[in-house]
C-alpha cells in the first residue's frame, strides 16, 4: 500500500541569501526524501515558505534604510530562484506574507485562546531608554541563563539552542547602542506550555525512532520544566492580533511561522481547486509528517508546535523531526556577519547543482557537525563523481554506442560474476531505499557509490574493450551487465543527483521523465536504442580551491 507523507521544511528568514548550512541542514535532505518517496509511489506533499516577519527582517531593513516588506520580498524571490536551480522540488514554496497565512495563523491563535490555552498577562519588557523603544528578541543581547554563553538573544541562545524569555537574560543590553534596558510593564498573550508538559513527555517517550540528538535535547528540555511563552510582540511588522483593542500587537514570529506548515497545505489545496485536499495530510492518522530542520530549530518543532497542535486538537503531530547538526566551513563555525559562508547564488553562478548535492549528502551533518571545504569539494567532484561514477557511465555507454549499433548489447549466457553483480545492484537498490526511508542519507549515497566502484572493478576484470576483437559475445555479456547496473544506479542516485540521473535516463534510451519509471528495477532490454552519451560531470581544476577559500571571510561583493 502506498504511504502518505507530509514533508515540512524549515521556513528560512528572508533577511539574507541562503548558504551551504541551510542546504545541508534542511533543504537537501528534505528534497532527497521527497524525491525518493515520489518515485516509490507515495503520496507526497513537501511545503515550506519564506519567514517574512520578526526582528531578523526589521533589523536588516533598518540597516538598509528600506521597509521590512522590501527586504523580505527581495530575498523571497532569490530563494525561489535557488530552489529551481538546485532542484529543491517543493510542491509549494510560499511565504508568511499571504492573506491565507494571516487568516490561518489568526484562526489558530483564536482557537487556542478560546479554549483557554492562551492567556493575557502583564509582562515586564525590556525598554531601551536611549533608543526610546521596546527591545524585542534580536534587539536585545546578553548572557544565556542556561549555559552562560555570551551573545544570547532576547528569545533564543545560539550556543545551547534553548528558547529564552527576555527577562531571564543575564546582563541584557540593547543591541543597537549597548545600553542596559529598563523593564517596563506591557500586556501580552502567553501560550500555556506548562499545561502540556505531561502530555508532551508521554508523547516524546514513544518516539524511539527519532534521532538520538533530537530525542535527547527534547527530553532534557521537558524534564528541566517548561515555562509559558509570550507569543505577542510590540512591533509594527508582522501579523496583527485578531483581538479588538490589541490589533497594535503582532504575533511572535515563531508562533505564526510554524503555523505556515498548515496554511501552506491549505494554500496548496486551494491551488489544486480542491479546498479539502489538505485534510488527509493533517487529519488522516496514517499520514506520516516529517519536519526537516537544523538543530537550532528543534524545540520549536518537538515542543512548541506539538503543544499548539495538541491544543488546537484534531491535527497530526510530527512523526519524525530528523534535525541535522551544523555544517562548519573550512574548520570554522559558519558566520553570516563575518561572511564566513558559501552563498548559494554565488555557488550556482559558477558550478552545477549535482556536485553540491553530492558533497553535502555524502558528508551530511546527520549525527555530528561536519565540515565543508573547497579542497574536499574539488577532490570529491574529481575523484568520486567524475572518476568513479561519471567515467563508469561514460566509458561503458560510449563504447557500447560505437561498437554495438548504438544499442544495448545482446548478452551471451551470464556467468556467475555477472549474475552476482546484477544481484548486488538489485539488493543495493532495496537497501538504499530502506536507508532513505529511515533518513540515513549519508549511508544511502555511500552504498550506491560503492556499487559503482564494484562495477569498475568488474569491468577492469572483464576488460570488454580488450577482448571484443577475439570474443565479441563475452564482451557483449560484460557490457550488458554493466549497462544493467548503470540503469540501477541512475534510479538509486536520482534522489541525490536528479539532473544527472535524468540525463542518464535519456542516454540509456528511455523516454520522458525518470520520475515516471518508479523506484524499482528497470533494465534496458537488449536492442534498446541508446542516445549519444555525454559526460555526466565535468572535471574541475583543483587549483581553484585556493582562490575559492581565499574569498571566505572577505567583505562580500554584492
Ligand atoms: N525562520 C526560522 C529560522 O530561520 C525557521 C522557522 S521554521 C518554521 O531559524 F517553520 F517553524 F517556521
Ligand atoms: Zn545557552
Amino acid at each position: 500500500m502506498s504511504e502518505r507523507i507530509f514533508i515540512g521544511v524549515a521556513w528560512p528568514y528572508a533577511n539574507g541569501p541562503l548558504h551551504m548550512g541551510h542546504i545541508a541542514g534542511a533543504y537537501l535532505p528534505a528534497d532527497v526524501f521527497a524525491r525518493y518517496h515520489r518515485l516509490k509511489g507515495s503520496d507526497v506533499l513537501m511545503v515550506s515558505g519564506s519567514d517574512m516577519h520578526g526582528t531578523p527582517i526589521t533589523l536588516k531593513a533598518e540597516e538598509e534604510g528600506i521597509k521590512p516588506n522590501e527586504v523580505a520580498a527581495r530575498y523571497h524571490q532569490q530563494f525561489l530562484d535557488c530552489w529551481e536551480k538546485l532542484g529543491i522540488s517543493f510542491d509549494l514554496y510560499t511565504s508568511t506574507e499571504t492573506a491565507n497565512h494571516y487568516a490561518v495563523a489568526q484562526d489558530v491563535f483564536l482557537s487556542l485562546f478560546n479554549k483557554g490555552h492562551i492567556y493575557k498577562s502583564g509582562m515586564s519588557q525590556p525598554f531601551c531608554p536611549k533608543c526610546q523603544r521596546f527591545l524585542p528578541d534580536r534587539y536585545l543581547e546578553g548572557i544565556c541563563p542556561f549555559c552562560h554563553a555570551a551573545g544570547a538573544r532576547g528569545d533564543q541562545c545560539d550556543a545551547c539552542g534553548k528558547p529564552i524569555n527576555a527577562v531571564e537574560l543575564i546582563e541584557p543590553r540593547c543591541r543597537k547602542c549597548g545600553t542596559p534596558p529598563e523593564f517596563r510593564d506591557s500586556e501580552h498573550f502567553f501560550l500555556k506550555l506548562t499545561a502540556f508538559s505531561d502530555r508532551l513527555l508521554l508523547w516524546v517517550k514513544q518516539q524511539s525512532h527519532w534521532r538520538p540528538n533530537v530525542l535527547h535535547f527534547t527530553s532534557r528540555y521537558l524534564e528541566e520544566g517548561l515555562r509559558d511563552r509570550a507569543i505577542t510582540r510590540d512591533i509594527e511588522w508582522g501579523i496583527p492580533l485578531p483581538i479588538a483593542e490589541y490589533e497594535g500587537k503582532r504575533l511572535y514570529v515563531w508562533f505564526e511561522a510554524v503555523i505556515g506548515y498548515l496554511s501552506a497545505t491549505r494554500e496548496w489545496a486551494e491551488s489544486r481547486r480542491d479546498g479539502d485536499k489538505w485534510t488527509p495530510f493533517w487529519k488522516d492518522e496514517s499520514t506520516k509528517s516529517y519536519y526537516f530542520i537544523g538543530k537550532d530549530n528543534i524545540p520549536f518543532h518537538t515542543i512548541i508546535w506539538p503543544a499548539m497542535l495538541m491544543g488546537y486538537d484534531g491535527l497530526n503531530l510530527p512523526y519524525d523531526v530528523p534535525a541535522n547538526e551544523f555544517l562548519t566551513i573550512e574548520g570554522k563555525k559558519l558566520s553570516t556577519s563575518r561572511n564566513w559562508a558559501v552563498w548559494v547564488p554565488d555557488y550556482l553562478a559558477r558550478y552545477d547543482p549535482d556536485p553540491l548535492r553530492y558533497i553535502l549528502t555524502i558528508n551530511m551533518p546527520e549525527t555530528a557537525d561536519t565540515d565543508f571545504s573547497w579542497r574536499e569539494f574539488f577532490r570529491r567532484n574529481n575523484d568520486e563523481l567524475v572518476a568513479t561514477y561519471g567515467n563508469l557511465v561514460n566509458r561503458v555507454l560510449t563504447f557500447v554506442y560505437r561498437n554495438f549499433e548504438e544499442s544495448v548489447p545482446q548478452p551471451g549466457e551470464l556467468d556467475g560474476e555477472s549474475l552476482a553483480l546484477l544481484q548486488r545492484a538489485e539488493n543495493t537498490l532495496m537497501s538504499v531505499g530502506d536507508l532513505l526511508s529511515g533518513c540515513h542519507f549519508r549511508e544511502a549515497i555511500r552504498s550506491a557509490m560503492s556499487l559503482a566502484q564494484e562495477t569498475n572493478r568488474y569491468l577492469d576484470n572483464k576488460s570488454p574493450w580488450k577482448i571484443i576483437k577475439e570474443d565479441r559475445a563475452k564482451a557483449a555479456t560484460a557490457l550488458y551487465t554493466a549497462v544493467g547496473v548503470i540503469a540501477q544506479l541512475k534510479t538509486m542516485l536520482y534522489p541525490f543527483l536528479p539532473f544527472s540521473s535524468q540525463k542518464l535516463h535519456a542516454y540509456l534510451g528511455f523516454d520522458g521523465s525518470i520520475t515516471d519509471y518508479g523506484w524499482g528495477t528497470n533494465l534496458p532490454p537488449p536492442g534498446q536504442k541508446l542516445a549519444l552519451p555525454q559526460p555526466l560531470f565535468v572535471k574541475l581544476d583543483e587549483k581553484l580551491a585556493e582562490s575559492e577559500s581565499a574569498k571566505l571571510g572577505q567583505p562580500a561583493v554584492e
